[in-house]
């Protein structure tokens, strides 16, 4: 089973998340499992402190290298995943190579960031989720798993859910539509109401636009 560590200063962002939908169902079914690590707990001294202002100057605090290490050296996983703003743009790609380990620890950034020796030392991949800075990597983190867990086989209910997904063959996925036939005078296509399974294979096909 597929196991991922996400070591964070706000476990419950992720413990919440787990609850939810396809993820709580893959870990009902024992498809993945979906560890927290307390970053605070490895802090240091009486007010378990884990950040510091920059040497320097500047604005906002850094997080402190030895927290980090102790979190991620109480763990075994396979390798340490960092969640960047500058890191490697995440696509399928980059998704199918990290389906190949069964074991990561997902590294939750906050304030300014990593001290950089964190990230020399640990660093197997530094992922971004988009050209745009947020406030943490908790998102970050739950986005990547979001798309690694649909992958794992049986996660989805109906496999071929899959098969005609946005970014599969470089292509979008076909318009959808459901209830009621029309709406708000936009009718839904007739061909999708004609029960006739090769011409909507076929429509489905000719609808995937190219990215
Ligand atoms: C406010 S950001 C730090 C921004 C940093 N000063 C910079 O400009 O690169 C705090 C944390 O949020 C996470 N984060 C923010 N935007 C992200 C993105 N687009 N992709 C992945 N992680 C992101 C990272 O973990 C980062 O360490």
């Amino acid at each position: 089973m597929n196991t991922y560590n996400v070591i964070t200063l706000f476990p419950n962002l992720i413990e919440e998340w787990k609850n939810i939908g396809i993820v709580r169902q893959a870990i009902k079914n024992q498809l993945v499992n979906i560890q927290t690590t307390n970053l605070r707990e490895f802090g240091i001294g009486e007010y378990k402190q884990v950040d510091d202002a920059p040497y320097g100057g500047g604005p906002g605090m850094v997080l402190m290298p030895e927290p980090l290490d102790n979190a991620i050296n109480s763990s075994n996983s396979e390798i340490n995943v960092f969640l960047t703003p500058s890191g490697e743009q995440l696509d399928e790609t980059l998704l199918i190579e990290l389906l190949s380990f069964k074991t990561i620890n997902l590294i939750a950034g906050r304030y300014e960031g990593f001290d950089q020796r964190i990230l020399d030392i640990h660093s197997d991949y530094e992922v971004s989720i988009g050209h745009t800075v947020i406030s943490g990597g908790e998102v970050p983190a739950m986005y990547l798993l979001e798309a690694l867990i649909r992958r794992i086989p049986g996660v989805l209910g109906n496999p071929d859910s899959l098969k005609y997904e946005t970014f599969n063959d470089n292509k979008y996925d076909f318009p959808v539509y459901t209830r009621p036939e029309t709406f708000k005078n936009l009718s839904v296509p007739e061909v999708l109401l004609s029960g006739n399974h090769k011409d909507i294979e076929e429509w489905k096909k000719n609808n995937l636009k190219d990215i």
